[in-house]
């Protein structure tokens, strides 16, 4: 009997805030951290999938603490839950002072990523084996951000302002 083979739906990635990172202020430049978080859900996505990927949307990016250069940031991801063509990479970014041996929760965030072909068409992603009842939740809660950002895209709709004759608001 031949086994299911392990899906690989988690990934690390541990990167050291160097000095060209920094802004004005001296911590770590707010942009430069969103980079890192689509690098990180882009390898998850695609090292599950096993195709190209492409990142549709983000959300909840909160910047729970400052980042300082120096530090050590690790980039949890998971594939949480996965429709027909797209995926919910949880990212969990966790600091690192090695020197005060500080350690801290720096950002949380969700993405969703397309799986693509080579014509940049969105194509069926692998079903998700749930192996714990922590895959479970993770799976359910994903389904339930699902609906609530399509939710939020047809509300958005309405909400849409036409700025076809906008150089009139600054007359
Ligand atoms: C990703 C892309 C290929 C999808 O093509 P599309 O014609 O919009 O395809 P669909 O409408 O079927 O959407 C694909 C998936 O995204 C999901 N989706 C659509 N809008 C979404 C949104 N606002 N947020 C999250 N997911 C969304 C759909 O539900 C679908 O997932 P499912 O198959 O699991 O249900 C296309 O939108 C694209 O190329 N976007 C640009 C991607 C890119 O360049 N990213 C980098 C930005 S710099």
């Amino acid at each position: 009997m031949s086994e299911t083979p392990q899906q690989e739906k988690t990934l690390f990635m541990t990167r050291l805030m160097t000095p060209d990172m920094s802004n004005f202020s001296g911590k770590v430049h707010g942009g430069t951290i969103l980079k890192l978080l689509d690098e990180a859900a882009f390898t998850c996505a695609s090292r599950y999938c096993k195709t190209y990927v492409v990142t549709k949307s983000l959300d909840q990016v909160v910047f729970k603490k400052p980042i300082e250069v120096g530090d050590l940031m690790t980039f949890k991801c998971n594939i949480n839950y996965v429709g027909k063509t797209s995926m919910e990479v949880g990212i969990r970014v966790e600091g690192e002072r090695i020197k005060e041996k500080i350690e801290y929760h720096a950002i949380s965030s969700y993405f969703t990523m397309v799986s693509v072909d080579d014509e940049g068409k969105p194509i069926e992603v692998p079903r998700l084996q749930l192996n714990s009842e922590v895959e479970k939740k993770l799976f359910e809660a994903g389904k339930m951000r699902f609906a609530m950002r399509k939710e939020i895209q047809e509300r958005n709709k309405k909400l849409h302002v036409s700025l076809d004759n906008w150089i009139n608001i600054w007359k």
